[in-house]
Parts: C-alpha cells; structure tokens; sequence
C-alpha cells in the first residue's frame, strides 16, 4: 500500500487582478517522484512556492504528513533555477547552511554534509568556493544543501535548465541516483518534457493560466532507468503524448509573451 505524503487541497492562488491558481487538488505518495510541465506563466513556480511554505494561498490548504503547512520548514528542501551559493563560503559551509540555521551544528553533522558531498560527486571540493565551480558543480552543491537538512520532500524548480545538454543528461542520471538510495519524495519542474518523463513516476500537465492540473500521465517505465531508454519506442511516445497535450497552450503562452 502506498502512504500519502502530501495532500493538496483547493489550492487557489491570485496575484491582483490575476488569477494564478485555480483550486489544485492531488495526492502524492512517500518516495514518488512527480514532475510538472506547463507552459510558461501557468503558476508552477507559484504552486511549488506554495508548497514550500515560502508563499500563501488565497484558499485550500497543503498537509505534508497530514500537518498544515504554513511556512517553511526542514522538512522541505528547495533547489532552484539560479543557485543562490554565497560566493564568500567554501562548498562545504554552503551546505551545512541550513543544518546551521537549525542550530545543527556537530560533528556528526559535519560527516554527514562530507557524506552527502561525496554523493553528489563533490568529494574532494570541500574548501573549493562558489567561484572555482562550473555551472553543473555549483547546482550539486545546491543538491547537497537541500538533502542536507534530511528534508522528506525535495522540490525542484528547474533545476537543471541553465547546464549545457550534456551536464544537463549526468545530472539527470545522479538525481535518479541519489533519489534510488533515499528514496525522498520529489516534485521537480521541468520545460523539458524527455526529461520529466526520464525522471518521473508521474508527470503533472498543468494548463494554461489559471494553473490547474490538466492531465496526470503514469510513466510505466521500469527501473534503474539507463539513459539509453530515452531512445526507445515507449518513451518517445509518452514525449509525444504530453508534448501534444500542452503544445496548444505553449504556442499561445508564447504569443502572449511577443504581443504583450
Ligand atoms: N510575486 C508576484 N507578484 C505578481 N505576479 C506574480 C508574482 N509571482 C508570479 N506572478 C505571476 O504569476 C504567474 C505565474 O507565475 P509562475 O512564476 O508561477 O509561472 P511558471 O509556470 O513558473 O512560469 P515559468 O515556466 O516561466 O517559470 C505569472 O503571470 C507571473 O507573472
Ligand atoms: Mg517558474
């Protein structure tokens, strides 16, 4: 049986005359990783945000583990677009950041950020600082001061959008990696649909502002997925599949933008 992790409940969210949200509803289990996709503007970040306690909803509600949640909290890490390092720590005081604010600080701790380091590829960079990392370097960083605060959901908002393809396709094979051996739950937003669809148990299709959840698609893809299993048969159809259920609202998101 699988356990509940997070209940979404009528969340509606509006910014002014703008109505972002549309009463979100959904489920998502311990240890599921979900992805979103959505044309640009349909309020993923906002519903991430929500989630991650660092924005309100004007109605509904978000339990994770059936407590209300109200602000941010440990209990949920955040990796973003544009890491947010600060460039006058080395690696490993940017990652007992949060631990820090917890007021966690020991040696216990201490081996654990080593630890988790070395789980994203980082071991031996320790004192290197922000600066003397490569884009991709830096968004492990991020990665380990996520995982750092022992968080039961990681949400992701595009974290891998500004690495070339390449870096981008490794981290893609570490994140499943890392989740396969933690198993946390994870809610990652992406505009790459091979990639949401490579990660995921389940992708989210968000629609056209108002945000609400239009499709739900179930990738029946086994695991340990190799990266060679975007080249098959089964895949490219599930890209297909979702890359035609948003194409509509992504061409008219676009136009929107251009004609202002
Ligand atoms: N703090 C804010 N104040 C006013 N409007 C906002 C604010 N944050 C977001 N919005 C608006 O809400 C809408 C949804 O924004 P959001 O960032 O959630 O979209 P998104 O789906 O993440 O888009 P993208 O794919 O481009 O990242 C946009 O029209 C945006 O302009
Ligand atoms: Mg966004």
């Amino acid at each position: 049986m699988s356990e509940v992790k997070l209940t979404v409940s009528g969340i509606s969210k509006r910014f002014g005359d703008l109505e972002v949200l549309r009463s979100i509803s959904t489920e998502i289990n311990r240890g599921e990783f979900i992805s979103i996709v959505g044309p640009s503007g349909c309020g993923k970040t906002t519903f991430l945000r929500i989630i991650g306690g660092l924005d309100t909803a004007a109605s509904g509600e978000v339990r994770l583990d059936g407590r209300r949640i109200e602000g941010p909290g440990t209990d949920r890490g955040f990796v973003f677009q544009q890491d947010n390092l600060l460039p006058w720590r080395d690696i490993l005081s940017n990652t007992e950041i949060g631990p820090e604010i917890g007021g966690k600080r020991s040696p216990e701790q201490r081996s654990r950020t080593m630890q988790l380091l070395k789980l994203v590829g980082l071991g031996g960079f320790e004192h290197y600082f922000p600066r003397q990392l490569s884009g991709g370097m830096r968004q492990r960083v991020n990665l380990a001061r996520a995982l750092a605060v022992d968080p039961d959901l990681l949400l992701m908002d595009e974290p891998f959008s500004a690495l070339d393809a390449q870096t981008r396709e490794i981290m893609q094979t570490e994140l499943l990696r890392i989740w396969e051996e933690g198993r946390k739950t994870v809610l990652f937003v992406t505009h790459q649909i091979d990639e949401a669809v490579y990660l995921s148990d389940r992708v989210f299709v968000f629609g056209r502002r108002p945000g609400r959840i239009s499709e739900i698609i179930d990738i029946d893809l086994p695991r340990p997925r190799p990266l060679s299993i975007k080249r098959t048969p089964k895949f490219v159809e599930y890209v297909d599949h979702i890359w035609k259920l948003i194409e509509e609202d992504v061409r008219a998101s676009v136009l929107e933008e251009h004609t202002g």
